[in-house]
């Protein structure tokens, strides 16, 4: 049987092999989806290993994205750009890298009903989940996209390595201490995963604005919990994200775009705030 499995460390929280078996059952695709843990430094030899005894597909999530664009023969222009992978499949002896997050952010954000084009907005971090992200986002026309960073000069670096990807000229680069104003921003740090928020002015939100965190969990992050105490309506975290960028993954894989109703119904640890009060 077809072999698929998410990659990380810590892995045992992900909610990946939930959302494959699902979309597996759903669209009659006999396969089996598993998590393996791997440590920095293990995850070369246990992809082998896994590729070896049958796997066909792997999801790769922290903090695996770079090793996994940087092994595989084959990477798709998105993977080259921002230098992060999410998603491998197995073809012709190698493993060839795609990244679906981009698309699984865009996908979201349609489904909440919140446009992109014409409008201001802040992607606040200048990591690889940012990276992952910028050209998808630049591809959707907002009349900006200013990255903010604790460290200006990694948001700064960014924007130079993007600068040829269609829509740059709408790019820029800032510090958490931006005076402008957004109609939309995007969380894309790790600050989360302990327990913080970026420090952000509460004058950055635009009337209308909404605010989405790449991370998800159980309860609101902080930076939503910040976002409800600015007195923002619209607001979601990153579960939506993940049930896109799977289905992308599971349609390279198989062939088949699994729809993600059933599976943002079924397994939402959190449902996002109700679309009453969006842009
Ligand atoms: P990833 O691949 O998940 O993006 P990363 O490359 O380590 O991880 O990047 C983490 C991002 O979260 C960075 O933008 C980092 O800011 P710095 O570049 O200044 O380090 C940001 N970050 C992490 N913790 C943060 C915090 N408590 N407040 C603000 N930004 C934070």
């Amino acid at each position: 049987m077809d072999r698929y499995a998410v990659f990380g460390f810590p892995v045992s929280h992900s909610l990946s092999p939930k959302i494959h078996t699902q979309f597996a059952l759903e669209n009659k695709q006999v396969l089996t989806y598993e998590a393996i843990e791997a440590a920095p430094g293990a995850f070369e030899e246990a992809l082998a290993t896994f590729a070896a005894s049958g796997g066909r597909g792997a999801n790769v999530t922290v903090p695996h994205k770079a090793a996994a664009a940087a092994l595989a023969q084959r990477c798709s222009p998105a993977v080259s750009l921002a230098g992060a992978a999410n998603t491998l499949c197995w073809a012709d002896g190698g493993w060839e890298a795609h990244n679906t997050d981009g698309l699984g952010l865009i996908n979201d954000l349609k489904v909440l009903g919140w446009s992109l084009e014409g409008r201001r907005l802040a992607l606040v971090g200048a990591g690889g989940a940012a990276a992952g992200v910028i050209a998808p986002l630049l591809a959707e026309g907002p009349e900006q996209l200013v990255i903010l960073n604790r460290t200006e000069a990694r948001a700064e670096e960014l924007c130079d390595r993007f600068k040829n990807v269609s829509g740059a000229s709408k790019l820029a680069a800032g510090g958490l201490n931006t005076r402008l104003t957004f109609d939309g921003v995007i969380n894309a740090t790790a600050a989360s995963l302990s327990g913080e928020r970026p420090p952000l002015p509460r004058s950055l939100w635009a009337p209308e604005a909404f605010a989405y965190d790449m991370m998800y969990g159980a309860t609101a992050t902080p930076f939503l919990q910040w976002a409800e105490s600015c007195g923002i309506g619209a607001r979601a975290d990153g579960f939506g994200m993940l049930v896109e960028q799977a289905a992308e993954a599971f349609a390279l894989w198989r062939g088949v775009r699994p729809s993600t109703e059933g599976v943002r119904g079924r397994l939402n640890p959190v449902a996002p705030t109700p679309n009453d009060n969006t842009p």
